[in-house]
């Protein structure tokens, strides 16, 4: 079988995500913060604090990358989530991108049926932002917060994040970024870029298990936030109401514990490996994808049509086929892609693909250039 959706989530994964989530659940195994301090109790508060401590590193956390300043959740949407829905209130304004995922759209429309005003600022053809177009909007309308992904998970732009957050950061407006599908790919500073939130999952770039996600937070902005559950945190037991500390104030609840045993060993694993082998990798088979999509007759490539600010996902039509049929008809031979639309209308309407959608590659580091041979091939067969 060949393996292209890891776009989707990444597989698989470094063998040593599953020994430790099976070392946790067979030898660890004691929750956290909610028992005595014996030596299983203190194992699982170490393990939550160094995967915490890692990931303030990764994304460069604020205060000195401090670990309180990140917050686990289940996924990225959780997040998008705990950020918008915890920060906007009715009669708050929001500024998204034309390229979002519904993890950002669906709580912004539902947060708009409430009163929040939403403003989208639209990408070009290729789906890239233009960071004069909101230097231009900024100037002239006044916004609360400003939401976007920093690489689309239809076609694999990426947005110039350096040039916007600079420009959110000169109009004093707080800048969240879903790094769904450039996190363990793309350097990230979060202190650096001045963002209010990143959030994160683990499942993908990172290497790690489903269920596992986050938000790196600047402290200021976490303050004015609402947690969106309240509940237990093994903390202030006295109290019946939430603590304000971090990272309690948006943590109720026993965390997915074997998720995080997984996470911390794909950091370890994703910090001897370096980002930078593993992006160059991503782009040598994406390269090649590319030049094997592009000889291919009928093919029209939705998005870029070259690997520069692009991750190495791809999306396109075949002339004379359903982008849905195909998928089935590959992964009979044994591909394995994504088609329709990604859980992003907006995306594809941005791209000229709505309704129909496209199909979706996605090498991962564990491919090889004989598996994007083989795919090309076996395109290559029905054209
Ligand atoms: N958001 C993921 C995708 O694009 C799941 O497939």
């Amino acid at each position: 079988m060949y393996y292209l959706n890891n776009a989707a989530t990444t597989w698989p994964k470094p063998s040593c995500v599953a020994d430790a989530m099976r070392d946790f659940l067979t030898r660890g195994g004691a929750n956290s913060s909610r028992g005595t301090s014996s030596e299983r109790d203190m194992g699982t508060m170490n393990l939550i604090l160094d995967c915490r401590m890692k990931l303030a590193e990764f994304f460069g956390g604020y205060d000195d990358r401090n670990p309180l300043l990140v917050t686990f959740t289940a996924n990225i949407t959780e997040a998008l989530n705990i950020v918008l829905r915890g920060f906007l209130r009715p009669g708050m304004s929001v500024l998204t991108s034309s390229m979002e995922h519904n993890a950002v759209m669906r709580p912004l429309r539902a947060l708009e049926a409430r009163g929040v005003r939403v403003e989208v600022l639209a990408a070009d053809r290729e789906g890239s932002l233009h960071p004069e177009e909101l230097e231009k909007l900024l100037s002239q309308k006044n916004f609360d917060l400003m939401v976007m992904s920093h690489a689309s998970n239809v076609c694999g732009t990426v947005q110039p994040v350096k040039e916007i957050a600079g420009i959110c950061k000169a109009h004093g407006l707080p800048l969240v970024l879903d790094t769904a599908q450039t996190a363990g790919l793309i350097e990230l500073d979060a202190s650096a870029l001045g963002l209010a939130a990143l959030c994160f999952t683990g499942h993908k770039g990172l290497m790690g298990p489903q269920g596992t996600g986050g938000i790196v937070w600047e402290p200021e902005f976490a303050s004015r936030v609402e947690p969106l559950i309240t509940g237990g945190t093994g903390s202030y037991s006295h109290l019946e109401t939430q603590p304000e500390d971090m990272p309690d104030k948006f943590e109720s609840g026993t965390p997915n514990l074997p998720g995080l045993a997984g996470l911390n060993a794909a950091m370890t694993w994703l910090k001897e490996t370096g980002i930078e082998n593993i992006s160059r990798k991503e782009n040598e088979l994406g390269e090649h994808l590319l030049e094997g999509l592009t000889s291919l007759a009928g093919m029209k490539l939705t998005g870029k049509q070259d690997m520069k600010d692009r991750v190495s996902v791809f999306a396109f039509n075949i002339e004379g086929f359903d982008n849905g049929i195909l998928a089935d008809e590959l992964s009979l031979k044994g591909f394995e892609t994504r088609p329709g639309l990604h859980c992003a209308p907006i995306a594809h309407k941005t791209l000229g693909t709505f309704p129909q959608g496209a199909l979706r590659v996605s090498p991962g580091y564990f491919n090889t250039i004989e598996e994007i041979d083989a795919f090309i091939r076996e395109l290559g067969i029905r054209n």
